[in-house]
C-alpha cells in the first residue's frame, strides 16, 4: 500500500503532513511512503531527513501521487483553475485523502472529491472524544497559534511585557486581554503570563472561568442566565442573543480601553466568527496598543482587521490579521499535525488487512465527506459540481 505526502502548494503554507518520526512509524505499519521533493523545506525538514527515515523521494507531485492509496496533506488539494496544478486530478479513484479540507468554505471541492472518486476525510471534523484526542488537529494547531499570537504581539508592541524596576526607572507591565478561551486562548493566557503581562480573559462558556483563574488570569464576562447555559454538549460555544452581545460589548468597552494587548480567538464551528471588538472599542484604545485577530480567516473578531495585513488605525492601534497562524510556526505545527495523522492511520490499521475503513466507526463517520463517488457527510449531502 502506497502512502504519498506531496508538497503543499497553497500560498503561505509552510507545513507538511509528515515528519521523519511519522515516516518511520508508517513504514513500520508496512506502508510504502513517498514524499515529494521539497515537501518539508518550509518546516526545516530537508528530503534527506525523510529519506533517512525510509521514505522514497519523488521528484514531483505527479510521481508522488500516482497510484497512491493514501494521500496526506495539510490543506485541501488544488483543483482545476486554482493554481499551478490540478492536484486532485493526480489522485487515483479510491484513494483516501486526509487533510484539513475546510469544506464549509469550499463546498465545490466537496463535490469534486466525490466526482474524482476520492474518499476525502476532513481532519478538523474529528469528534472530541477521548479516543480521538491524539488525532485532534484543531487542538494541536490552535495551541501553537495561541503561543505564536502572543509572541507576535510582543514583537509588534513598542514596550516591554514584564514589569522592570531598573536604575533608570520602572517599566510598567503590559495588560493583555484574551477574548475567547478555547485551546488557542488558554495557551495565549499562559504565554502572556509567562512573559510577565497582567492577563484577563473573556468567553461565553462558563466552564472557562475556572481555567482562566487557574492560569493566573482574571475573568471578565456578563454572567447572567444565558451565560450559564451557553455551551453545547460538544463543549463548543453557542451563538449568543443580541441582548447578551450588547451587555457584553458594554462591559468590554470599559475594560478594553485600559488594555495594551488584545488577542481574539472566538469561533463558532461552521459559522462566521462573532465580532467582539468594534470600531468604537478600537478607537478608545491607547496608541501603540496591539490587537491580534486569530479569527480573521473566519470573518474576524475585530472590526477593521484585514486578512494578511497589519493595519495601523488613526489612533495608532495596530490590528494584526495574519493568515494561517499555525504555518507561522510551521516546524512545530508540522510535527504535531503529522502525529495526529499517524494516530488516525494507526487506529485504522489491522495487522492482517492493513489500513481498512470501518464506515460505521464513530470517527470515520464524523470526518468522512465522500465515499465511493458520493457525498456522505450530512452537512454537505446533495452537493453537486
Ligand atoms: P473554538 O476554536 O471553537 O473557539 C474558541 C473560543 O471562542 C471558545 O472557547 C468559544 O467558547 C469562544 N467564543 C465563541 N463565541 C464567543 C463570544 N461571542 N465571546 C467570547 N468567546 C466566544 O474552541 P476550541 O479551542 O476548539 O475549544 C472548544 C472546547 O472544546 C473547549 O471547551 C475545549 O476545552 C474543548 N476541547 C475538548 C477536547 C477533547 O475533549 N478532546 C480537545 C480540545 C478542546
Amino acid at each position: 500500500m502506497k502512502i504519498a505526502i506531496p508538497r503543499e502548494r497553497r500560498a503561505g503554507e509552510h507545513r507538511v503532513a509528515a515528519s521523519p518520526e511519522t515516516v518511520k512509524k508508517l513504514k513500520a505499519l508496512g506502508l510504502d511512503v513517498v514524499v515529494e521533493s521539497g515537501a518539508g523545506l518550509g518546516s526545516n525538514l530537508p528530503d534527506s531527513f525523510f529519506a533517512d527515515a525510509g521514505a522514497t523521494i519523488a521528484p514531483d507531485a505527479a510521481s508522488a501521487l500516482s497510484d497512491a492509496d493514501i494521500v496526506l496533506k495539510v490543506q485541501r488539494p488544488l483543483i482545476a483553475g486554482e493554481g499551478e496544478l490540478d492536484e486532485l486530478a493526480l489522485l487515483k479513484r479510491g484513494a483516501l485523502l486526509l487533510a484539513i479540507l475546510n469544506p464549509y468554505n469550499s463546498r465545490d471541492h466537496v463535490a469534486a472529491y466525490a466526482t474524482a472518486g476520492v474518499n476525502a476525510f476532513a481532519m478538523e471534523f474529528m469528534p472530541r472524544i477521548t479516543r480521538a484526542q491524539v488525532m485532534d488537529v484543531l487542538s494541536s494547531q490552535a495551541n501553537l497559534a495561541g503561543f505564536k499570537a502572543v509572541v507576535d504581539a510582543a514583537s509588534e508592541y513598542g514596550r516591554a511585557f514584564p514589569m522592570m524596576m531598573t536604575a533608570a526607572g520602572t517599566v510598567p507591565p503590559a495588560k493583555a486581554f484574551i477574548m475567547g478561551v478555547g485551546v488557542a486562548g488558554l495557551q495565549a493566557i499562559a504565554t502572556a503570563k509567562r512573559l510577565g503581562a497582567i492577563v484577563s480573559a473573556t468567553d461565553v462558556r462558563p466552564a472557562v472561568k475556572e481555567q482562566v483563574q487557574s492560569l493566573g488570569g482574571s475573568f471578565v464576562a456578563v454572567e447572567n442566565e444565558e451565560f450559564k447555559q451557553a455551551e453545547t454538549a460538544g463543549g463548543y460555544a453557542k451563538e449568543m442573543s443580541d441582548d447578551y452581545k450588547r451587555q457584553q460589548a458594554a462591559l468590554v468597552a470599559e475594560h478594553i480601553k485600559k488594555q495594551d494587548i488584545v488577542i481574539t480567538t472566538a469561533l463558532i464551528p461552521g459559522r462566521k466568527a462573532p465580532v467582539l471588538v468594534t470600531r468604537e472599542h478600537v478607537a478608545s484604545m491607547k496608541p501603540g496598543s496591539v490587537i491580534i485577530d486569530l479569527a480573521v480567516e473566519q470573518g474576524g473578531n475585530v472590526e477593521g482587521s484585514e486578512l494578511g495585513k497589519v493595519v495601523v488605525t488613526e489612533n495608532g492601534v495596530k490590528i494584526v490579521g495574519h493568515a494561517n497562524y499555525p504555518s507561522r510556526i510551521a516546524e512545530s505545527a508540522s510535527l504535531l499535525y503529522a502525529k495526529n495523522l499517524l494516530a488516525l492511520l494507526q487506529s485504522l490499521h489491522d495487522k492482517e488487512k492493513g489500513i481498512t475503513l470501518n464506515w460505521d466507526d464513530e470517527i470515520v463517520k464524523a470526518i468522512a465527506l465522500t465515499r465511493d463517488g458520493q457525498v456522505v457527510h450530512p452537512a454537505f449531502a446533495g452537493q453537486t459540481v
